[in-house]
């Protein structure tokens, strides 16, 4: 089969849609390894992990199935989000903040435990209301 050149605007615009980092709201991508969240420096750094993780999963929320291969990356995420809402507390500002960080880490452990059973409504509820407690702590805190 002969092999034809992409019209060269096409072929930018291909390039320029995989160079476009897909973080999504902006925050900046941090990849953590989960044994050093306790050494995280800022409660900034703390967010930017959890968002990384957490971000792309909260674009699923409207999914009626998943893959094991979703479910399995669910499972990460609940595992690096508890490990955040952990972490938060040691940037605490007061009692309020740290029942939202509680909430927060509660409902990753519902995550996790959704995807260990393969429970696509659970994992879905679980994520609706992860995002719910980070969007409130935010209203409050942020
Ligand atoms: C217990 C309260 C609390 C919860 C829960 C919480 N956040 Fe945050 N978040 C904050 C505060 C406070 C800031 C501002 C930190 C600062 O600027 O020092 C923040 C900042 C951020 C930022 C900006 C970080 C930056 O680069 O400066 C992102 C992104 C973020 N949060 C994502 C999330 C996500 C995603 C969740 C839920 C999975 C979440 N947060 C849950 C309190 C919370």
């Amino acid at each position: 089969m002969p092999r034809r050149a992409l019209p060269r605007p096409l072929a930018l615009a291909l390039t320029l849609s995989f160079a476009v980092p897909i973080a999504a709201c902006g925050a900046p991508v941090k990849n953590t390894p989960l044994a050093e969240f306790p050494t995280l420096p800022t409660l900034s750094d703390v967010m930017d992990n959890a968002a990384t993780s957490a971000d792309p999963q909260f674009k699923k929320i409207g999914q009626a199935a998943f893959t094991d291969a979703e479910l399995a990356s669910f499972a990460a995420t609940a595992e690096r989000v508890a490990a955040a809402a952990v972490k938060a507390r040691d940037f605490s500002k007061g009692a309020e903040f740290d029942a939202l960080a509680g909430r927060l880490e509660a409902k990753a452990k519902a995550l996790g435990a959704a995807a260990g059973s393969k429970d696509a409504i659970g994992a879905v509820t679980a994520l609706r209301e992860m995002k719910s407690v980070c969007k409130e702590c935010h209203s409050k805190f942020k």
